[in-house]
């Protein structure tokens, strides 16, 4: 591992790494994780396997015993000719981090953090989630024989998610209120009771997992894409992101950086309204909805990094109604056999209103992220129109066969 520090994301002021808080404690401005990568070159990569911790030189995990590991990262990027050629994109490509091994890309994250939490000895982790953090904090915290506490909004947790989290055997906690609530309750207890390490993407060790979703993209396309599009909720996939292709550059890996592209959901997108009036602050949406429960999100705590990620890199932000984004998971599914839950789904949408507007140009490379898999979401079986849920035979002997032949 290299040497690194953690550095005030606002105020610059520094930190040693060992640092156990996640806000600055001058001015309270979010943490970020800093390489010293003055000089360096790139790292003998090229017999390592495609995963999280091939890059371990740039994950701050001081001891190779420390890891916590269940196979993540190492994803597919999916060139979508089919999906492209009716979207008029040559060069669209989808990362798909529902084959992560609890079906998102928070597994990323996570397996860092927690590597992170035992090296700091922790024995109790926590999170505030709308569902996919928390399925994948449950599964490393069991994997590492640590305690686990989960707060999240009841009745808007997926159901694939919620068994996820009851089998791997979290303390679910289900609260009155949305994720915004729940994770302002989660920050206040891990700051009164220290032994509750707090997991969420305000968890600078977490972000450095995340990263690495720009290193495979990299990697796996051996160019740099014109714009790279992500669902946004809480901000910290988007923002980990752009700090993975920005390390790539200053190693002189690649020479330019990808547009990022953050898609919200119509009903929850503070980030999507700052950027379109040209605001530096967010304004949180309150009560937020969308049928992509995992974006429902009115308050995102990482903003601060996703506007300045979307500003740096000349990107944007834009919104998608319920009904695109249920269009969207149904078209990515039929016609490039990848099944992904609504949030990841936000993407595709993103990306169709954008090249429909001229904002993607047909000649471009753009890589879609799609965060989740579909299975997590089983509740979407109840929305899709009835043409579309199957054939009911009637069996009566005899004029089975002709039944079916005229059905097809
Ligand atoms: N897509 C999926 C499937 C998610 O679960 C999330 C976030 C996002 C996109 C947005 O990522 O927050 O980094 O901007 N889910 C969190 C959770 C909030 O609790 O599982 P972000």
């Amino acid at each position: 591992m290299w040497r690194y520090k953690l550095q005030c994301f606002e105020c610059q002021r520094v930190f040693p790494a060992e640092e156990a808080g996640f806000r600055c404690k001058t001015c309270g401005g979010l943490l970020e994780v800093r390489f010293d990568l003055a000089g360096r070159r790139e790292p003998a990569w090229n017999g390592r396997q495609l995963s999280v911790w091939k890059y371990r030189e740039l994950l701050p995990i001081e001891k190779q015993e420390s890891i916590v590991s269940l196979a993540e990262g190492g994803t597919g990027l999916h060139h979508c000719k089919r999906l492209g050629r009716k979207l008029g994109l040559k060069k669209l490509f989808v990362k798909n981090e529902g084959e992560n091994p609890t079906g998102s890309f928070k597994d990323r994250g996570m397996t860092v953090a927690i590597s992170k939490a035992r090296e700091l000895g922790k024995k109790k982790v926590l999170c505030a989630s709308t569902g996919n953090t928390a399925a994948s904090l449950a599964a490393y915290s069991a994997r590492a024989g640590m305690e686990c506490i989960v707060l999240m909004p009841k009745g808007k947790v997926a159901g694939g998610k919620m068994l996820q989290i009851i089998m791997h055997g979290a303390k679910l906690i289900q609260i009155k209120g949305d994720f915004d609530q729940a994770l302002e309750i989660a920050m206040k207890l891990s700051e009164r009771r220290r032994e509750f390490y707090l997991m969420n993407s305000i968890n600078p060790f977490r972000l450095e997992g995340q990263k690495t979703l720009a290193f495979e993209i990299l990697d796996q396309l051996g160019r740099v894409p014109e714009a790279v599009i992500l669902p946004v909720g809480n901000g910290g996939n988007i923002s980990a992101a752009w700090k993975g292709f920005s390390e790539f550059q200053q190693l002189k890996i690649v020479k330019s950086r990808p547009r990022m592209i953050g898609i919200q959901a119509e009903k929850a997108a503070p980030i999507a309204r700052a950027v379109k009036s040209g605001r530096d602050k967010i304004r949180p949406v309150h009560n937020p909805q969308t049928i992509a429960t995992a974006i429902r999100i009115g308050s995102p705590v990482n903003w601060p990094k996703v506007l300045s990620a979307i500003r740096d890199s000349r990107g944007t932000a834009e919104t998608v109604t319920d009904r695109q984004i249920l269009e969207a998971q149904k078209e990515l599914a039929t016609l490039e056999g990848i099944f992904v839950e609504p949030a990841s789904a936000a993407s595709i949408a993103g990306v169709k209103k954008l090249s429909e507007e001229g904002r993607v140009d047909r000649s471009e490379t753009v890589v879609c992220v799609t965060t989740g898999h579909g299975l997590k979401d089983p509740s979407v079986l109840d929305r899709l129109p009835k043409s579309q849920t199957g054939y009911n035979l009637e069996i009566t002997d005899g004029s089975r066969l002709e039944a079916l032949e005229r059905i097809l």
